[in-house]
C-alpha cells in the first residue's frame, strides 16, 4: 500500500519506518527541511532501540522515502497518517492548531479518496473537527479514522511491530476495510484490531495512559506508606501482581511517571472532564501526587544532610525519564537535580545517552561524565534516578573506594537493602527501609 506520514517526530518516524518494513511503499513528509536532510543523508534523528536496522534497510530498499513536500507526497497515497504535535496548552488541553492546519491543506490538495489517519493522542471529538477542516476546501470523498498508538519509547518497534492489540476508530466501511487489510500483517499472531467509532478510539487512549498513570501513582502512595509502617514494598507488590485480576506488570514505585505521554495526557483528560463538568477526583489527585513524587528523592536527600547541601557533592546516575532513551521531557531528574543544585550541592550526573538533552537545561550548572564511576569521585552521596541495565550490578567495592561516604538513595529500587547493608551502604530506596533496618542503619 501507498502511505504518506505526516510529522517525523517520534510516532511519525516509527510508525512510517514500520509500515515500510511490512512492505510498504512510506513517504515521510516533514516542514524542517534540516531534519529532513539529514533523514535523507541516512541519519536518523531519535534514538530508538531497533530502529537503525529498520531505517536503514527500508531506504535502501526503497520504500521509506522522507521530504518537505506535502502536496507531492500525498498525491498518490492511499492512506494519510497524521502524527502532528499536539502540545499542551496553559490550561492543559492539548493544542490541535498543527492538526488542523495541516488538515485544511489536506482539502486543497487531495485528489482522490483518501483515509485519513489521526495518530496523535488528540481529545474526544477531534476526528469531527479534522473531518471538517478538511471538507472546508475537499472536493473528493475521503474519511477520517482514529487510530492511536501505544507505543512505548525503549521497545516501540516492538509494541509497533507485534501490538496487544490494535484500536481503530470509524464509522465508515470503506476505510475500516483499507484499515484492516493495512494493519492485517500486524496481528497475525492472533491479536485483536477492534473497530470502533471515533469518538471511542480518542478516549481508550487517555483512559489506557490515565489508568496506567493511576496505577503507578497508587504504588507510590502503597510505598510511601510502606516506609511509615515498616513494610516492605517489595513483596507487597509481588503479592498483590499475582492476583491475576491486578497483574505483575506496571507496579513498580519510584520517583513519579513522566516522559512525553503520561503527564500530557493525564492533564488533558482532566481538562476534558472539566470542559464536560464531570468531576475527575481520581485524575486530580493523579497529578498532585505525581508532582510531589518526583521529589521524594531529593527530599530524602536533604533529610539525611539536615537540609544544607552546601560544600556536598551529590551523583547522579540516570537523567533519561526512563531507560532506553535520550527522552528527559517531564523527567523526574529534572526536579531532583534542580531541588540538590538549590539547596547548594555540588551535582555530577551520568546517564548513557540522555546528557546532551540534559545539558540544555543545567549546562554549566551540573558537571556532566562520561562514565558512571567518574560521578563518584569524592561523592558524599550518589542519587539513582532511571534504572538503566548497566546500574544494577556495579561494583560496589570499587564504588566504596571512589565514593568520600558509602551512601546511595536509590529511586528504583535496584539492590537489595540487605546486601547493601551487608556491604557497609548507607541505602535508602523507596518503600523498602522497614523502619527497624533505617533506625538501626542511620544510628
Ligand atoms: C507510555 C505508554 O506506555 C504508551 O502506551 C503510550 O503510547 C505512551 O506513553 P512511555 O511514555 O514511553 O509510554 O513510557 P512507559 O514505559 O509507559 O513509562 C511511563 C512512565 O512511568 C516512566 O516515567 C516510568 O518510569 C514510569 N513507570 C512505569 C513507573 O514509575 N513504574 C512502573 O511500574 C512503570
Amino acid at each position: 500500500m501507498k502511505i504518506a506520514v505526516i510529522g517525523t517526530g517520534y510516532v511519525g518516524l516509527v510508525s512510517g519506518t514500520c509500515f515500510a518494513e511490512t512492505g510498504n511503499h512510506v513517504i515521510c513528509v516533514d516542514n524542517d527541511a534540516q531534519k529532513v536532510a539529514k533523514l535523507n543523508a541516512g541519519e536518523l534523528t531519535i534514538y530508538e532501540p531497533g530502529l537503525e536496522n529498520l531505517f536503514q534497510r527500508n531506504t535502501k530498499e526503497q520504500r521509506l522515502f522522507f521530504t518537505t513536500d506535502l502536496e507531492e507526497a500525498v498525491k498518490d497515497v492511499e492512506i494519510i497518517f497524521l502524527a502532528l504535535p499536539t502540545p499542551p496548552g496553559e490550561d492543559g488541553s492539548a493544542d490541535l492548531s498543527y492538526v488542523l492546519g495541516v488538515a485544511e491543506q489536506l482539502g486543497q490538495m487531495i485528489t482522490s479518496y483518501k483515509v485519513i489517519v489521526d495518530k496523535s493522542t488528540v481529545p474526544v471529538g477531534t476526528a469531527e473537527k479534522v473531518a471538517a477542516a478538511i471538507k472546508k476546501n475537499a472536493k473528493v470523498d475521503f474519511d477520517v479514522v482514529s487510530n492511536p498508538e501505544f507505543l512505548r519509547e525503549g521497545v516501540a518497534v516492538d509494541d509497533f511491530l507485534k501490538p496487544d492489540r490494535v484500536v481503530v476508530g470509524t464509522s465508515s466501511a470503506r476505510a475500516q476495510d483499507v484499515m484492516h487489510r493495512l494493519y492485517e500483517p500486524f496481528v497475525r499472531q492472533g491479536n485483536p484490531i477492534y473497530f470502533m467509532d471515533e469518538r471511542s478510539a480518542e478516549m481508550t487512549k487517555y483512559a489506557a495512559n490515565s489508568y496506567l498513570a493511576t496505577r503507578i501513582t497508587f504504588m507510590n502512595e502503597i510505598a510511601n506508606l510502606c516506609e511509615t509502617v515498616g513494610a516492605n514494598v517489595d513483596e507487597v507488590r509481588k503479592g498483590m501482581g499475582s492476583d491475576n485480576r491486578i497483574g505483575r506488570r506496571f507496579l513498580f514505585p519510584g520517583v513519579g511517571y513522566g516522559g512525553s505521554c503520561f503527564p500530557k495526557d493525564v492533564q488533558a483528560l482532566h481538562k476534558t472532564s472539566v470542559d464536560n463538568k464531570y468531576d475527575f477526583k481520581v485524575l486530580k489527585s493523579v497529578m498532585e501526587v505525581n508532582n510531589k513524587q518526583k521529589h521524594v528523592l531529593s527530599e530524602k536527600i536533604l533529610k539525611y544532610f539536615n537540609n544544607d547541601l552546601n560544600g556536598k557533592h551529590i551523583a547522579v546516575w540516570g537523567l533519561a525519564f526512563k531507560p532506553n532513551t535520550d527522552d528527559i521531557r517531564e523527567a523526574p531528574a529534572i526536579y531532583t537535580i534542580e531541588n540538590l543544585l538549590r539547596a547548594g550541592a555540588k551535582v555530577t550526573a551520568y546517564d548513557p545517552e540522555a546528557s546532551e538533552n540534559m545539558k540544555k537545561i543545567f549546562e554549566d550548572r551540573v558537571n556532566f561524565v562520561e562514565h558512571r564511576y567518574d560521578a563518584l569521585k569524592e561523592a558524599d552521596a550518589l542519587a539513582i534516578v532511571t534504572e538503566w541495565s548497566i546500574f544494577r550490578t556495579p561494583d560496589f567495592s570499587f564504588m566504596g573506594e571512589l565514593m568520600k561516604e558509602k551512601v546511595i538513595f536509590d529511586g528504583r529500587n535496584l539492590y537489595d537493602t540487605e546486601l547493601m547493608i551487608d556491604k557497609g551502604f548507607y541505602y535508602n530506596s523507596i518503600g523498602r527501609n522497614t523502619v527497624e533496618l533505617r533506625k538501626n542503619h542511620v544510628n
